[in-house]
């Protein structure tokens, strides 16, 4: 017995690591179905050893399947999360769209499980943005030792994060400047071949971009709202795997080592912390695995009870989709979801 699956948005940057996932897993799948927009009708996707064609969004039948992988877009997820909820399929969504809606509940399986019991209550689980996901997987340890009173993350994030467009205007911008090609840009606001950009998303009024907003937002909902954060977010010409400079002041004495170990026991964390050259870990290294590497654990002397250390992960992976599916494992561990259970009721 396994689940009637839909992943939406099968034919995006997202979407293909979680047809990947699901089967690297084992997740059980009785009957996959990859969706896309009206263009990609037909286009072929792997699953596993199989090709499976795109189906139209527009034409599939929800209800006709028990769990909704959505990687589509904000706006995609506005149109379409509350419509499939209600035809009875649980919607594990990708977008910024749902995350703060006080009925959805927002989960990193290591940190915050037991809200999957609010699942249900619009059929609609939200997965956090891809920086603060392997953020909070590091935080949440050492918070449950030493309480967090204030965190600075600077992120240095993949081009990968900004779907399939980010990764062609990289590749195609960086031949450009080598060929004397056309190197103007397109995605992103300022050439990001052989550049950095501290810019992503949209200004806000208080001089934050919304994705910064999204850092101290998400942590508060996962984690705990009593934390302060500040956040300056930077796309680096990387394709995959986003890294963070972070930086904690806690409430009382921690040692680097104390910290090694309780990231050494933690859920999801890896840490790779010695001070010779294979001793850290770069975004080429954690591309394609699963894990929140943590590196360069240090005291902070300018603060009393300081550490800063290195936080880098693959975005697509726990930043996105290793996560949906781990929580599509948790809704089944927990008897939110059942093999082929069709339609059920929304019990709010
Ligand atoms: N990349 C990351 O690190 C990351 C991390 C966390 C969350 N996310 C979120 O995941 C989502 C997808 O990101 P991505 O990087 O996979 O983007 P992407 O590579 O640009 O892929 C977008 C996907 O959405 C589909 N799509 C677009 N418009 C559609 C429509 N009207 N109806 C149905 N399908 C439509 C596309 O299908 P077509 O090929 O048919 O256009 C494609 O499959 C976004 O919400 C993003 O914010 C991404």
């Amino acid at each position: 017995m396994g689940y009637r699956v839909a992943v939406v948005g099968a034919t995006g940057n997202v979407g293909r690591e979680i047809l990947a996932i699901l089967e690297e897993l084992n997740f059980p799948v009785e009957k996959m179905h990859a969706i896309a927009s009206r263009k990609s009708k037909g286009v072929e996707v792997s699953f596993g050893d199989r090709t499976i064609k795109c189906e139209d969004i527009e034409q599939f039948d929800f209800s006709s399947v028990d769990l909704v992988l959505m990687s589509a877009g904000g706006a995609v997820s506005r149109e379409w999360s509350e419509k499939i909820g209600k035809a009875g399929p649980i919607v594990i969504d990708n977008s910024s769209a749902f995350r703060q809606d006080p009925d959805v509940p927002l989960i990193v399986p290591e940190v915050n499980p037991d809200d999957a019991k609010l699942a249900r209550k619009k059929n609609i689980v939200a997965n956090p943005n891809c920086s603060t996901a392997q953020l909070v997987v590091a935080l949440k340890p050492l918070h449950d030792a030493a309480k967090i009173k204030r965190v600075v993350v600077s992120t240095y994030q993949s081009v990968s994060g900004a779907g399939k467009e980010g990764m062609d205007e990289l590749w195609n911008q960086t031949k450009a400047i080598y060929g004397l090609g056309d190197a103007t840009p397109k995605k992103f606001p300022k050439q990001i071949a052989f550049n950095v950009i501290p810019y992503i998303g949209s200004f806000r009024d208080d001089g934050y971009t919304d994705e910064e907003a999204k850092m101290w937002e998400e942590t508060h909902k996962m984690l705990d709202p009593s934390i302060k954060l500040t956040v300056t977010c930077v796309r680096v010409p990387v394709f995959v795997g986003h890294s963070e400079a972070v930086t904690v002041e806690f409430d009382r004495p921690i040692a680097p080592d104390e910290a090694r170990e309780i990231l050494r026991e933690a859920p999801g964390v890896q840490v790779i912390d010695k001070q010779e050259h294979d001793g850290y870990i770069t975004p080429v290294d954690a591309a394609g695995e699963h894990a929140v590497y943590v590196s360069r654990i240090r005291k902070d002397p300018t603060v009393e009870h300081g550490l800063s250390f290195w936080v880098v992960s693959d975005n697509l992976r726990k930043g996105a989709a290793l996560n949906a599916v781990q929580i599509a494992q948790l809704l089944d561990e927990t008897g939110v979801i059942t093999p082929s259970s069709g339609y059920r009721t929304l019990t709010v």
